[in-house]
C-alpha cells in the first residue's frame, strides 16, 4: 500500500553525523558517528511528505533524495545552521548528531610544529554549545527529539537528559552493545517521554526510523 502522506506541510529539521573540531588547518577532533540513524530518519520523514532540512556533519553516506542538506563541520557551525533552519517555521527538531563535547579553546591558524625537545603537548579544550538544549529553550513550542547513547543506567540517564535539556522525546540506546548503535545497520532503542517509555524490537535502522517517525508524529505538540 502507498505510504500515507500525513506529514505534508510539515518541516522537520534533523541533525546527523559527527562534528569535526579543528585543532589546526590539517588536524581535527571527531568521533565514529556514521550518520546512518539521522539519514534514515530524514528518509522516513520525506517518504511521508515532510519537508526535511538535514544538517549533517562529515559522513560517507549518500544524501537522502529530496532532503535539503546543509553540510557543516564544527558544532558551532551546526548550531548556526540549526538556528537559521528553525526560525523558518519548523515543526519538529531531531538531534541525531554525535556532537563533539569539546573544541579547541583556540584552534591554531597555522599547522602546529613538532617540538623536538619535548614528548608532550597539551591542548586546551572548552565545552561546545549544547545544540539541542539551546534550541529547546529558544523554540520551546516545537517538538524536540534527542538521542541518548549510554553504557549503563540507560533509562535513568536518558530520563534526566530529557528533563535537563527540555526535550519532549528522547531515544535511548545502549552503546556498550557491539551488535547495535554506532556504525551498525541495526539499532535497539527505548523511546522515553515525560509519561511513557516504549521499547520497539531490535530492527534495521531504516525500519526503526519509520517507527520513530510514526511515534514522533503522534506526539507533535499542537501549535501554541
Ligand atoms: O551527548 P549527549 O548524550 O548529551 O547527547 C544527547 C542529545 O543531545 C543528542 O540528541 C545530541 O544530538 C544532543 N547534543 C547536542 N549538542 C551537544 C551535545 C549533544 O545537540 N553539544
Amino acid at each position: 500500500s502507498p505510504i500515507k502522506q500525513d506529514l505534508t506541510g510539515q518541516h522537520w529539521v534533523i541533525t546527523a553525523g559527527p562534528t569535526m573540531e579543528a585543532i589546526d588547518p590539517v588536524r581535527y577532533i571527531s568521533n565514529h558517528s556514521s550518520g546512518k540513524m539521522g539519514y534514515a530518519l530524514a528518509k522516513a520523514a520525506i517518504a511521508r511528505g515532510a519537508k526535511v532540512t538535514l544538517i549533517s556533519g562529515p559522513v560517507q553516506i549518500p544524501s537522502p533524495i529530496g532532503a535539503n542538506v546543509i553540510a557543516v563541520k564544527s558544532a558551532d557551525e551546526m548550531l548556526t545552521a540549526c538556528e537559521q533552519s528553525m526560525s523558518t517555521q519548523a515543526d519538529v527538531f531531531i538531534g541525531a548528531a554525535a556532537v563533539a563535547d569539546f573544541k579547541m579553546k583556540a584552534a591554531s591558524d597555522q599547522k602546529m610544529k613538532k617540538q623536538s625537545d619535548t614528548n608532550e603537548v597539551t591542548l586546551t579544550l572548552v565545552k561546545n554549545p549544547d545544540i539541542i538544549a539551546t534550541l529547546a529553550q529558544q523554540y520551546c513550542a516545537k517538538t524536540m527529539v534527542g538521542f541518548a547513547a549510554e553504557t549503563q543506567n540507560v533509562i535513568e540517564y536518558a530520563k534526566s537528559k530529557l528533563e535537563r535539556k527540555g526535550l519532549d522525546i528522547i531515544v535511548a540506546n545502549d552503546v556498550s552493545r557491539t551488535d547495535i548503535g554506532f556504525n551498525q545497520d541495526e539499532n535497539q532503542v527505548t523511546v522515553i517521554t515525560k509519561d511513557n517509555t516504549w521499547s520497539p524490537d531490535k530492527a534495521a535502522k531504516s525500519e526503526l526510523a519509520n517507527q520513530l517517525v510514526e511515534f514522533i508524529q503522534q506526539h507533535i505538540k499542537s501549535a501554541p
